[in-house]
């Protein structure tokens, strides 16, 4: 075994070469048999004080630590950059890929023979799975865990919550004191977002695809036993590099339909679409954006959770967790799919029990016999456009209405709630050049809120349209992803206040009703493009991003380049 490990490139040296790897490890106190030959497995840890879901890792670390060690192995620690959703300007989607680069060189760079991947706040998921992808030395995910439920005068509060309380304040049905004591009841734990948002997607696609052990995905933040599961990741990789298990082993095409309709059934966030296709890109398994409609197409919603449903990930855990999930859809899974901790996701879950079919329901007896994401396509939308059903309104699933268009978030934000801005319930909300390029880095504004003088007469819901993205916690009539984005001067860039615009989910059309002669002309007027910064990492994101439909991974980021490192330094 000591032949093969990556790390004897380092530690096994002799002469000055080895001198070097090891004399400076030694400040640290390093006693000299653990260069012996131990597998020495990283641990890349996002933690960050101005990322809070992950505020907890370097606790979590030390766990996986302990782990490592009992296993025989020699754990180290590093940083890579981290994403907290909420703080990160202009959005942490414009960074997810920067901080699968850092991953990625980081891990080839350094003496590593395993790494365990310290993932909680949205995009710190697939960008470490991005970068882990592309060095392809065996991986797993140890995730942050979710917040224990909020708690608001007598009732369960989440992430989601937030529209609601801010389209209520908005209407004047809150006051500013109570969304102000709100604050402090909504995050009251370590964790990421409670609800079946992105982080708890994530999480929940790391499971399914098999990167994680079984049971990663709901064990609050705050239950010791996110703890012993993360001690338990720390042996189990130990045992991973001996076995030389691969991501490229586990991350199957198979396995990519398992997340696919794992995803559907939970009700996840339409970002998941977007970095599943990221991190099918980097491992080489061929995925498209019409995959994702089909694969779920057959899928209930099992899961109630919200944003879809009522409960939140700690009722999930309680419920039986996402193994209790997974049983429910063995017969709609590849059961033999290889997970991390070397058997099939159908072994994994054989002996999981649901103790709450209020949360998990079943496939005879789902929550929705709907589920997943629907794949829009039509001329306002060349390349694809994605709505989340299970989380729009039923009667604007089929509608014609009159676009309303913002051609970027200032005038959305200038005009949105003028009086004599002309708009009604019937009206469709067009929001541009909030895509990859235009914005960029396509932030997740596209559940836009609605008139203010709408809200004032009830009006809760109507249908959005844009190229940019929506929280995994936002729910509404809301199509997003439009791709190409206006910025590439796709059709969704011609498109007019009056316009009429035609969404149709059932049989997946959204249509621009402008003829292509009018359409044609508009596009000679055209003038203006989007501005590409000047300079640094930006300027790189705007000239290499690629479009939502494929992933919005930058274009030579693509695939592998492995973990053969050909030069020393010494
Ligand atoms: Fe970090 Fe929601 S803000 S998961």
């Amino acid at each position: 075994m000591e032949q093969e490990l990556r790390s004897r490139d380092w530690f096994g040296k002799k002469g000055k070469d080895g001198f070097i790897y090891r004399a400076w490890m030694k400040n640290q106190g390093i006693p000299n048999d653990e260069f012996a030959g131990k597998p020495v497995i990283g641990i890349c840890n996002t933690w960050s004080e101005l990322t809070p879901c992950n505020a907890h890792f370097r606790e979590l670390a030390e766990s996986v630590k302990r782990g490592v060690s009992e296993a025989g192995g020699f754990p180290v620690e590093f940083p890579v950059m981290s994403l907290g959703e909420t703080l990160i300007k202009p959005t942490a989607m414009l960074y997810r890929n920067l901080v699968s680069m850092d991953v990625e060189e980081s891990i080839r760079a350094n003496p590593m023979d395993g790494v365990v991947l310290l993932c909680g706040c949205d995009k710190t998921t697939p960008a470490l799975l991005m970068g882990a992808c592309s060095v392809n030395i065996p991986s797993i995910v140890v995730s942050g865990g979710p917040m224990l439920t909020g708690k608001f005068r007598g009732k369960d509060i989440g992430t989601s919550d937030i529209w609601r309380f801010s389209e209520a304040v908005r209407s004047s049905a809150m006051s500013e004191e109570e969304l102000s004591v709100a604050e402090a009841c909504m995050c009251r734990s370590r964790g990421h977002c409670a609800v079946m948002g992105t982080a708890s997607s994530m999480a929940c696609m790391v499971e399914s695809l098999g990167m994680s052990l079984p049971g990663n995905a709901a064990i609050p933040a705050a239950d010791s036993r996110r703890k012993v599961l993360a001690q338990e990741s720390g042996r189990r990789m130990v045992e991973m590099v001996k076995e030389n298990l691969l991501p490229s082993k586990i991350l199957t095409r198979k396995a990519f339909e398992n997340a696919i309709r794992v995803n559907s059934a939970i009700g996840g966030s339409t970002n998941f679409v977007i970095h599943l296709l990221a991190i099918a890109g980097r491992i080489g398994i061929p995925l498209k954006l019409e995959d994702f409609d089909a694969l779920s197409a057959s899928i209930p919603l099992i899961a109630n959770l919200q944003p879809s449903g009522q409960y939140f990930m700690e009722d999930l855990y309680y419920a039986g967790g996402l193994p209790a999930v997974i049983k429910e859809l063995l017969p709609l899974l590849h059961q033999g799919c290889l997970t991390a901790n070397g058997k099939g996701i159908g072994e994994n879950v054989r002996d999981a029990i649901c103790y709450n079919r209020e949360v998990i329901g079943s496939t005879s007896a789902p929550f929705k016999h709907e589920s997943g994401l629907a794949i829009l396509k039509g001329n306002l939308c060349e390349n694809g456009a994605v709505i989340k059903p299970s989380a729009a309104s039923p009667h604007l699933m089929r509608h014609t209405g009159k676009a309303v268009v913002f051609e970027d978030i200032d005038d959305y934000k200038a005009r949105i709630d003028h009086d004599d801005l002309d708009v009604d319930v019937n009206s469709i909300l067009v929001l541009k050049n909030v895509g990859p390029k235009g914005y960029p880095g396509m932030p997740e504004v596209g559940n836009m809120g609605l008139p203010k003088k709408l809200l004032a007469s009830g009006v809760t819901d109507m249908i959005r349209i844009s190229d940019g993205r929506m929280s995994g916690t936002g729910f509404g009539t809301v199509v997003l992803h439009v791709s190409p984005e206006a910025a590439e001067g796709g059709h969704f860039a011609l498109v007019r206040s009056g316009d009429l615009i035609s969404l149709d989910v059932q049989s997946r059309k959204l249509q621009l009703l402008v003829s292509d002669e009018e359409l044609g002309k508009r596009r000679s007027a055209m003038t203006g493009s989007f501005s590409i910064a000047s300079r640094g990492y930006v300027s790189l994101y705007q000239r290499h991003v690629e479009q939502a439909h494929l992933g919005a991974d930058l274009d030579f980021l693509r695939g592998a380049s492995g973990s053969e490192v050909t030069r020393d330094s010494h």
